[in-house]
């Protein structure tokens, strides 16, 4: 892409159709925010300069975008005309180049199209590009209006179009390539005497054939990246036809996937060939999966990173990193900043934050391990708890090798077992043990004899 480029999201509007208190274009597709998914396509094309009207929750969508756009407010909505209004000083800083106008709401938009549509915009000396692709559904988009002989005229909005121009299914992405002087001529120029008084971005192609300057439609080789979410049934589509992209994507991959029910891979994560993934697996993020695991059935990943010949059932797993050869769960929840050694075994009802646990070491049962470093061939009983909260601060727990925690064991950090140490069923550890040694924290054991005869405690006893 040339450096001249740049682009403008237009991401202001509520979506009414969506009902929600939230921006629109944060509404996700995979589990991630339409506008993230747009921003990946700009960035791909190789634009760097990124302009983005936001309006709706404005601050909200500001704070998302962090340092990858930059921002201008549009106090009023009154259409995508008047939202590039907004960004005239930016246009001027482009003057001589092109800009990208995209709408934030077009999530399967992608930088193949973009490229492409640039360089035909680039060769037929347009000073509008728009891109365009031929829909099943055109309801509710912006009709391209060509005349006899195929050339372009003008662009109908739906709430405008009479029944002949509804028949047309040629529609705007609402993405389009502008010619910066020229796009900066027309603004001013657009009107909002239509039927939502709106200021329409897409009468500039009308105003600038009638200048005498050339506008082109570049028809999408792939209909689908057109597709916009302005309701939640229109978000379920677009989920729908994603999530079938990224399955036929990973199938044709080496994936193994016996059986799709419930299973969803988001657009940034990475499978190994030979990896199985059973019903019910929700892959987020920027999880990335190695090669020969099993994952799922009904297990969550989201930015964890998992190695080759694991296997994780009913798991749900957040930044989190998973070595070679571990077998996690059932019903295993990993938390932030949980590392797992290799060939590990961690089972029911076991939870880890914020935790290293080192290679070989199983935590079968029952057990919570947070704010702990635990070394390599550890065991730990049924039901052990590191104690990391004061109430106040947390502490750390240091477990040696081979060291091997009772069941029902409390370790109250900050404290370490050495290695080769052990700690004696129902202990509560509030001092280091070192290694070798067996700690042993709870009371000896009484046995009143015939204190049941005595006492009678159970009812109906005479
Ligand atoms: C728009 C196009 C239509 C196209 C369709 C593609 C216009 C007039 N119409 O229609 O031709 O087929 O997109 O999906 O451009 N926005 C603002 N400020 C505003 C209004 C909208 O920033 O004042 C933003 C929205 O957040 C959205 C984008 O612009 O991301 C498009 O607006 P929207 O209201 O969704 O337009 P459509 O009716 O979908
Ligand atoms: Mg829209």
């Amino acid at each position: 892409m040339q450096n001249n480029c740049c682009a403008v999201i237009l991401a202001a509007g509520e979506g009414r159709g969506m009902k929600s208190a939230r921006p629109a274009v944060m509404a996700e597709v995979l589990f991630k925010p339409m506008i993230d998914w747009v921003l990946d396509a700009v960035e791909d094309a190789g634009i760097r300069d990124i302009c983005t009207v936001t309006g709706h929750c404005g601050e909200t969508l500001s704070a998302h975008l962090g340092a990858r756009s930059e921002t201008v407010l549009q106090r009023e909505l009154l259409g995508t005309g008047h939202a590039v209004l907004q960004v005239r000083s930016f246009l001027e800083r482009f003057r001589g180049g092109d800009v990208l106008i995209v709408n934030g709401d077009t999530p399967l938009m992608d930088s193949k199209t973009i490229r492409a549509a640039f360089e035909e915009h680039k060769r037929a000396g347009n000073a509008i590009t728009v891109i365009s692709a031929c829909v099943e559904d055109p309801a509710g988009y912006g009709r391209i209006v060509r005349a006899a002989d195929g050339a372009f005229t003008r662009i109908i909005e739906n709430c405008d179009a009479n029944e002949t121009i509804r028949q047309i299914h040629e529609i705007n992405s609402g993405a389009c390539w502008f010619q910066c002087d020229r796009l900066l001529e027309v603004l001013g120029l657009i009107t909002n005497e239509n039927a939502r008084d709106e200021y329409y971005l897409t009468d500039a192609v009308r105003i600038l054939l009638a200048n005498g300057q050339r506008a082109g439609a570049f028809a999408a080789a792939d209909p689908d990246v057109v597709l916009a979410a302005n309701d939640r049934l229109q978000l379920l589509d677009l989920n729908t036809r994603a999530r079938q992209r990224m399955l036929t994507h990973w199938l044709l991959e080496g994936v193994d996937i016996p059986c799709a029910d419930g299973i969803f891979i988001g657009p940034d994560v990475t499978i190994g060939a030979d990896t199985r993934l059973l019903p019910g697996t929700i892959l987020r993020g920027k999880t990335a999966i190695g090669e020969d695991c099993v994952i799922g059935p009904n297990t969550q990943l989201i930015d964890t990173l998992v190695g080759d010949g694991v296997k994780l059932d009913n798991v749900l797993s957040e930044q989190a990193e998973i070595q070679d050869g571990a077998d996690i769960g059932p019903f295993v929840h990993l938390r932030p900043n949980a590392k797992i050694g290799p060939h590990t075994h961690l089972g029911n009802f076991v939870e880890v934050k914020n935790t290293q646990i080192g290679e070989g070491t199983k935590v079968s049962h029952l057990t919570y391990v947070g704010d702990a470093d635990v070394g390599k061939n550890v065991n730990f009983g049924c039901g052990c708890v590191t104690v990391n909260y004061t109430g106040k601060e947390k502490h750390r727990t240091v477990i040696g090798d081979h060291a091997f925690i009772g069941c029902n064991s409390n370790l109250v950090a900050p404290v370490k077992v050495g290695d080769y140490g052990y700690t004696a069923a129902g202990s509560t550890i509030t001092d280091n043990v070192p290694a070798n040694a067996l700690g042993i924290a709870r009371a000896r054991q009484v046995n009143k004899e015939g204190w049941v005869l005595r006492k009678k405690p159970y009812k109906g006893m005479k």
